[in-house]
């Protein structure tokens, strides 16, 4: 033991004794706190518990990095300091070494280093075959093409998502941070021509402790002692939900729900959610911004011939959350429907067309997705067959090659699905793959802007990068054009004037910028209300669905699809703030048909005032929170059943120096040694204090 470390230890020692002003620089010296950590986190269904945790006081180990064969086999078997915490590159973050450091009583934890692309041969931490037992093929209905017998849809799929891991696993960025820790381990841990490295070594902490265990039955019960039996009760976990955001095309009134006489509506569906593996980080851009971005931009494409000649069926948009795990959304309004709470009811519902992921790549197919089992019913393939006609019609003109599958395959996970499970209903799902996904990255941390290609020129300003087209918008404008002419085609609308829809692409541009880069960027500003300048942000945004704790209110990115929606659908109007709340004393304005939203407005050119305004549309949201939890059926092969876990201590990482333990020993002995010396000297000074003190003393009786 060399005198440095000796030094240190009595640092340490007299530190842990006295935490005098002096120590704080030590303290420093010793953890270094690290920043843009990801935990992973622990998710809940019926039956199993999933993701990862810390133990209540964080997990410690010393740090390991994973390059080669023979670390992993250091790390598992011969390295002399378990357990370990291992920092690897995303190429070794595969089911093949993740499941032997699941496996392995030696690891304590795991950091993963994320590079800002994916890696070429694709990642996918999600499963094979994408709610595999809630969509609607199964042993009843079209047995041959359940559990992705037919088609595995995301092949590339390796089921980490899903594992339940016994130790708490953080994404890191590539950065100076990262560069800190590896200093750190090649200065301490690595020890002289492969022998054990001497210590103090660099060790790791992470903290993401969280409460719920076993599976969604068993914490909602404890939720249920804790809320009838405890006078503090602390929720141990919450149903995953949010809203869903939907808007008609003509207004519908609101207040009377259930069947609509001579309602016959198309509804134009897409989700709004994704995930990957770490928490808050389900960028989504193919899987699910792709789709969402399209029905925003034909919803505004419609606008205009709408006002000239509305269709004589209604159309509605819907944006369903929470559709990543087992169909929260779309379960939920077909539920609604089913029990005459929604505005309209499945008897409504004249044909459904819902976009998926269509991420269109140069020279590629969009194609057009229909389920064979209700086909075999006469009528509905004839309508079927009506639908797939309006699309071909509407795509002449457009530099879109539509497709249809050739085999008798089945529907691709879609929202659509849930509508079928309920009754027979004809319906087509656009998207960019014919069998398999496309998407590479589908639900993982690299299905971001870059891989959409929605990169700028280096010398734009944020921006002119709002405002500059990218080729992915031109393609985006294209799929949104041929989706406003299909549904105003199915909805029965004026077919002179079919050709006079088009999408705005600089529409659909500043749409991928504000949902896949900022967020925070002068249009999205001005579109919302004063008091909810708070939805906007710089960091990415991101689509992990989350949980509802008050249920009252939709999340922020949820609010600001309704902000958006809003403005692409709704008018401006005259009424002043007022007014706006209020409108019920105005002529030809009613609550139950509309949504009145005050909104901040554009920024004028030389000052910071706005000139905010009431803008009225149709657009609503109602609560995306899986029937099963209203229907207390925990266990539900139905329903989805996914809840994520409570936390209460804080979600942090840090590094610092490990002593041994002979040398933690040590620490303590000198310790107590420190400890007697100074009771000793208390001791002396206290009985000796009359006369080492007796001159200082205030004479008594002193009067002031
Ligand atoms: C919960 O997830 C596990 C693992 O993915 C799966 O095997 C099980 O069927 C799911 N249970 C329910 C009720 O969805
Ligand atoms: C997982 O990563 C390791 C290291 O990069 C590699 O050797 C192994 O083949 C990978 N396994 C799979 C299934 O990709
Ligand atoms: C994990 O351990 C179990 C039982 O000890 C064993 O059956 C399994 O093959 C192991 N898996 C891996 C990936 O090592
Ligand atoms: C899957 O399909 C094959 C034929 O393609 C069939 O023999 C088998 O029974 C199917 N499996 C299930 C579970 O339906
Ligand atoms: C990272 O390090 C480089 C060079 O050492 C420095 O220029 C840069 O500012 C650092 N970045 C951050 C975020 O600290
Ligand atoms: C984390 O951020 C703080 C403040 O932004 C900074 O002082 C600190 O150096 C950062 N830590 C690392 C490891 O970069
Ligand atoms: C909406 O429906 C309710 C209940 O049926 C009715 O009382 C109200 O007059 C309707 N409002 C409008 C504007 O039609
Ligand atoms: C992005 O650009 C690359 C190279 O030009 C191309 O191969 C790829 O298909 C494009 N991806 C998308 C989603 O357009
Ligand atoms: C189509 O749009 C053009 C330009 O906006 C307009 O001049 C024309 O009258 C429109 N056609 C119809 C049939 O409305
Ligand atoms: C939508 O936003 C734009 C830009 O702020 C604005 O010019 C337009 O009037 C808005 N439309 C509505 C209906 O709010
Ligand atoms: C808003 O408009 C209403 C009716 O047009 C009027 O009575 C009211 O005074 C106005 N309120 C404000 C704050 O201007
Ligand atoms: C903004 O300020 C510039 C220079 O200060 C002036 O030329 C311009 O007219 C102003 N614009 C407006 C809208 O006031």
């Amino acid at each position: 033991m060399g005198a440095g470390s000796v030094k240190w230890v009595l640092s340490v020692a007299l530190c842990a004794l006295f935490r005098s002003a002096g120590c704080n620089s030590v303290e420093q010296k010793i953890y270094v706190d690290l920043n843009n950590t990801i935990p992973c986190v622990r998710l809940l269904n019926g039956t199993h518990q999933m993701g990862c945790q810390s133990s209540i006081s964080g997990n410690t180990g010393v740090l390991h990095v994973l390059e080669t064969e023979a670390d992993l086999d250091w790390v598992l078997k011969s390295g002399p300091h378990p357990p370990y915490m291992v920092l690897m590159d995303a190429s070794y973050f595969n089911s093949t070494v993740m499941m032997q450091l699941k496996n392995s009583t030696r690891v304590t934890g795991v950091a993963v280093v994320i590079p800002s692309t994916g890696p070429p041969q694709g990642f996918s931490p999600h499963n094979k075959c994408p709610n595999q037992h809630t969509g609607v093929y199964s042993d009843s209905y079209g047995p041959g093409l359940a559990d992705c017998n037919v088609t595995v849809w995301n092949p590339l799929g390796n089921g980490l998502s899903f594992e339940d891991f016994k130790f708490p696993i953080f994404s890191l960025k590539d950065d100076n941070q990262t560069e800190a820790i590896r200093k750190c381990i090649s200065d301490h841990n690595v020890g002289n021509n492969g022998s054990a490295p001497a210590y103090p070594l660099c060790a790791m902490q992470m903290f993401s402790h969280m409460h719920a265990v076993t599976s969604t039955a068993t914490c909602m019960r404890r939720n249920y002692i804790q809320e009838h039996y405890s006078l503090n009760p602390e929720s141990v976990c919450d149903p995953l939900g949010d809203f869903n955001v939907w808007a008609p095309l003509l207004p519908l009134n609101v207040t009377s729900k259930g069947h609509k006489a001579n309602e016959s509506v198309v509804i134009a569906a897409t989700r709004l959610d994704g995930r990957s593996f770490f928490w808050d980080v389900a960028t989504a851009a193919e899987g699910t911004v792709t789709g969402f971005v399209t029905l925003l931009a034909a919803a505004h494409a419609l606008r205009s011939v709408t006002e000239q000649a509305p269709p004589s069926r209604n159309i509605l948009f819907t944006f369903f959350q929470g559709e990543t795990f087992d169909y929260i959304g779309s379960s939920r309004m077909v539920y609604d429907m089913e029990k005459k709470k929604f505005v309209i009811d499945l008897d409504n519902v004249h044909s459904v067309l819902e976009i998926g992921q269509v991420g269109l790549r140069e020279g590629t197919n969009l194609w057009m997705h229909t389920d064979p089992v209700s086909r075999t019913n006469a009528s509905v393939d004839e309508q079927v067959r009506n639908l797939v006609a309006n699309l071909k019609d509407s795509v002449t003109g457009l530099g879109i090659n539509l497709a249809e599958p050739t085999v008798s395959q089945p529907l691709p996970p879609s929202s659509f699905q849930r509508f079928l499970r309920a009754r027979p209903f004809p319906g087509v799902v656009l998207a960019d793959h014919q069998s398999s996904f496309v998407n590479k990255y589908y639900e993982s941390i690299y299905d971001n802007a870059a891989y959409l290609n929605v990169t700028y020129p280096s010398d734009l300003s944020p921006e002119e990068q709002l405002e500059y087209i990218t080729d992915t918008a031109k393609a985006l404008a294209q799929v949104a054009t041929l989706v406003a002419r299909t549904l105003y085609r199915q909805a029965d609308g004026n077919k002179d004037l079919v050709d006079n829809i088009t999408a705005d692409a600089k529409i659909v541009t500043q749409m991928l910028y504000g949902f896949l880069i900022r967020t925070n960027n002068s249009w999205f500003r001005s579109m919302i209300s004063a008091e909810d300048v708070g939805v906007v942000g710089s960091q990415t945004p991101q689509y992990y669905v989350g949980v509802s704790v008050s249920m009252t209110r939709p999340s922020p990115m949820t609010r600001l699809v309704q902000y958006l929606l809003a403005n692409l659908t709704g008018t401006v109007t005259a009424l002043n703030q007022t007014t706006c709340q209020d409108p019920s004393s105005q002529r030809n304005e009613s609550k139950e048909l509309y949504s009145y939203l005050w909104v901040r407005g554009p920024q004028s050119a030389n000052s910071t005032n706005r000139d905010p305004y009431c803008v009225r549309s149709t657009v609503r949201s109602t609560l995306a929170i899986s029937p099963a939890f209203e229907l207390r059926e925990y266990e539900s092969k139905v329903y989805s059943t996914w809840t994520e876990s409570r936390w209460k201590s804080s979600i942090k990482a840090r590094i610092f120096l490990v002593a041994s333990k002979e040398l933690e020993m040590l620490t303590l002995g000198v310790g107590i040694a420190v400890l007697l010396v100074s009771l000793l000297v208390t001791y002396f000074i206290s009985s000796k204090a009359e006369l080492l003190f007796s001159s200082t003393r205030e004479p008594s009786g002193t009067t002031y």
